[in-house]
Formats: structure tokens, sequence, C-alpha cells
């Protein structure tokens, strides 16, 4: 844990202390109580506060993990209408124990994830109950009639939930950029599509807190139905795009496994490419189009044939240009696909040089997609690093960051070399560092320096 994200955790823990005491100083809701106890009040209130807890753990149980890490689950809507019945004393008790994942039971969460987790619902959960308690004082004041009673209600819970989702979306994005290192403007970006659905459930928990207090605690369980389906609904769209990546990684291994010295190579381009991405700070959305380009980006290589693919020899004139059809053949393949747009630059453009003696269009310095820059360097990198035909011993990754270094601003974008070094495949490892001459892309001033190396090869021969 980085200091930073110390301090945040210590803050938000102190702060939900001191809102946890203040909470604690109200009397539980007498709405929360189970009905039909009247002989008994104290313990069906309890009995209340235990209903809500297990209902909320059920909705915790079953979280769902998105795309970019947020994990979303359908507790909000009990803990609101909790809430909305119990007042701060029940959003204690059901954001403390009712949050519980069985993830925190297995101790597959640090300590400091626990804490900000709880905390990270406790707080705004009972900052939402005041905030529904002020909404209804407003009404009362403003002298509302008491037969529109169910409007004030609706109007507080939805009100309080809007608390409750803004507090919860800025404490989680704020310590998820803290752990990860983005911004926290990047995270409410990535996360805040999926946490939108969620408040979505604002008027569920307003409906289930209404049928608790008319027709009883079993009324409430009808809403297993309702809110199963929208956690189903998360779950196919993350099994969906799970499918969708095994397809495409068993199709990027099919075409790499017909060269044994290929096997494995646009799983590991597909890496070194998205963390160069993370290191340059691209979007999530372009993050994407590098996970998926970097295993396709040689499917064009399905139209190459064995005795071109897997020559031992120095390839003639014609064999060379049959080979660099690859992407533009991968390119043709995908277009069909229109999930995979984005990809397409990616898979036409990652053999084009910085300095315009690339393959297929020639494309100079930035008129070559920033993706397709990216992956032309983790590209050579892992070609570079892994045994080839015509070198058997392969370069140490030592070696092959003085050739990324060399090449800079000849085949290689020289920004993203200095990304690919703040990586941790280059970490521990000696920088030459850039050569600032070779920053300007010119061909007539690379001609010199690229002579003798074949066109649409690597600045080590590696033809990828
Ligand atoms: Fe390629
Ligand atoms: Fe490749």
């Amino acid at each position: 844990m980085n200091r930073r994200l110390g301090v945040l955790i210590a803050f938000v823990a102190l702060a939900s202390g001191l809102l946890l005491a203040s909470a604690l100083s109200y009397p539980l809701g007498s709405k929360i109580a189970i009905r039909d106890m009247q002989d008994n009040p104290q313990v069906a209130i309890v009995l209340g506060v235990i209903f809500w807890v297990c209902l909320t753990l059920a909705g915790s149980s079953l979280a769902v993990r998105m795309p970019g890490g947020v994990v979303v689950d359908v507790a909000f809507a009990p803990v609101i209408a909790a809430v909305s019945v119990g007042g701060p004393a029940a959003a204690v008790w059901v954001g403390l124990v009712g949050t519980t994942q069985g993830r925190e039971l297995r101790r597959q969460v640090p300590w400091y994830g626990v804490v900000a987790n709880h905390c990270g619902i406790m707080a705004p959960a009972i900052l939402s109950a005041f905030a529904m308690q002020w909404i209804q004082r407003v009404f009362t004041l403003l002298s509302f009639p008491s037969s529109l009673s169910h409007i004030v209600d609706f109007v507080a819970t939805v009100g309080g939930a809007a608390i409750y989702f803004l507090l919860n979306v800025l404490i989680t994005s704020a310590v998820i950029s803290l752990r990860d290192g983005d911004s926290v403007a990047k995270q409410i970006r990535t996360s805040g599509g999926a946490y939108l659905s969620m408040l979505a459930l604002a008027p569920v928990a307003w409906l289930m807190a209404q049928m608790y207090v008319t027709a009883g605690w079993w009324a409430v369980l009808l809403f297993a139905v309702p809110l199963y389906t929208t956690r189903l609904a998360y779950r196919r769209f993350v099994e969906v795009r799970e499918m969708f990546t095994e397809t495409v990684s068993s199709l990027a291994e099919a075409v790499d496994k017909r060269d044994k010295f290929t096997s494995g190579h646009s799983h590991r381009v597909q890496e070194i490419a998205m963390d160069i991405g993370r290191a340059m700070k691209v979007s999530d959305v372009e993050l994407e189009a590098l996970e998926w380009g970097g295993l396709l980006h040689d499917i064009g290589k399905i139209g190459v044939p064995d005795s071109v693919l897997l020559k031992q020899e120095r390839l003639t004139r014609e064999e060379r240009a049959t080979m660099n059809a690859h992407p533009v053949l991968g390119a043709e393949i995908i277009a069909p696909v229109k999930h995979l747009a984005a990809e397409l630059p990616i898979i036409r453009h990652h053999h084009e040089w910085f300095n315009g003696s690339g393959y297929p269009d020639r494309l100079v310095g930035d008129e070559i997609p920033k993706l397709a820059r990216i992956l032309h360097v983790a590209d050579a990198f892992e070609a570079m690093t892994a045994a080839r035909p015509y070198r058997m011993t392969p370069l140490t990754p030592e070696q092959a960051l003085v050739e990324l270094r060399k090449f800079g601003g000849i085949q290689f974008d020289p920004n993203v070399v200095d990304a690919f070094v703040r990586t941790r495949w280059a970490r521990g490892l000696s920088d030459p560092g850039r050569d600032e001459s070779r920053d300007v892309p010119l061909i007539g001033q690379a001609a010199g320096a690229i002579a003798g190396l074949s066109a649409g090869t690597t600045s080590s021969g590696a033809a990828t």
C-alpha cells in the first residue's frame, strides 16, 4: 500500500468512525420492526435489522466483477431500503455487517481493502439516512399534506440513494485510482456506467421499503427475482465478453502454432502492448483495442502459405511480398466484425516504420495510428527476445532494449520506447537512453541508418 492510499484509508476510516458514533446515538427506526410482533417491540426491531442484514449479505454474495475491475452487486437496493425504514442506526449494521463478501472471509482481500469496502458503504449509507431525514423535514416545514406521505417517502429515498451513490463512487474511485496509479476522473469514467445502472435500483429500494412496512417481510422476498435477473444481466455481459476474448485468443494461438517458433507470440505481444498502453495512460477503450488487437495483429498470416511462413532460409523478393501482405489480409479478415472496428488500424499498420519506410501504406510519424506504433514496439521486443529460425539464440532483454533505443525515431516512435522503458519488461535493464538526434522522422535522415536492413524487418532482423 502506498503512502497516499494509506492517508486516504485512514481519513475514510476516521470519518466513518465519527459518523458511526453519531448514527448510533439515534434509535433504530420503528418501521424496521417485523410486523405482527407488537407484544415484543424490541425483539421485533432486532429481528428486522437481522432480516435486512441477511438480505444485504445475499445481495453482496452475488457480486460480479466487471471489465476494468469494478465489482457490482445488487446489495444497493436492500441497503437503501433498510436505511429508509431503519434510519442512521440501521445504516451502520447493514453497511458494516451486511456488505461482507466471501472473498473477505477467504482472506483474498487485503485489510485495507476490507476497511475501504465497508467504510465506503457504511459512511455513504449513514449520510444518505441523514439526507432522507432532512428531506422529510423540509416537506414537513412546507406543510405537505400527510395524505401524500408516500410521495415524500419516495423523494426522500431516491434523494438519499443519490447521496449514497455519489459518495460511494467517489470513495471507491479514489481508493482504486490511488492503488492503481490512475486519475480519479478516469476511474469514475471507467466505473460510472456500471454504477449508474445500480442507481436505477433506487425506485426498487423504495418499493421494497413500502412492501416491508405495509405487507411484511415476506413480501420483500418477492424482489429476489428482479434483483437476481439484474445480477444475471451483469453476469451475462461479463460472460459474453469473456467468451469473445477466449475465441479471439484461440484463433490467435491457432495462427501462432503453425510455426513452432511463434507459439504464444500474440499473447506475449498483447501483454507487452497493454503494459505500454498503461504506461502511456491510454483510455480504457484504447486499452481494450490493444488487448484484442495484440491477439489478432498477425491473423493475416492465415493466408501465408507454409512454404513461405515456415521457410528457414532467406525469403526471395516474391516470398517477402507474400509475407508482407499479412497486415492487409488481416485487416480484410477482421473488417466484417463490427465489434473489432477499433482494432483494424492496429492490424493494418503494425509494420509501419516511424520514418515512413514500413508497410503497407508507408505512413510517417503521427500518421501511423498511436496504437499501431505501440504494438510495433511490443511486437519487435517479443520477436527479438524469442528464438527464430534465422536467429536461434534470442537477444537478451537488455540487447533488445538497445535495439529499440537505436532505432527510436527510425523504426519506432521514441515516445513509445520511452513508455516501454517504464514497464515491467524493462525493469532492472540498463537503458542507453534516447538519441535525440533521431527524433525527426525523415526518410532521408534515416536512410543511411537502415541501409543493410531489409524493409519490413525489425532492427534485429525479426519478421513478425
Ligand atoms: Fe506482423
Ligand atoms: Fe507479430
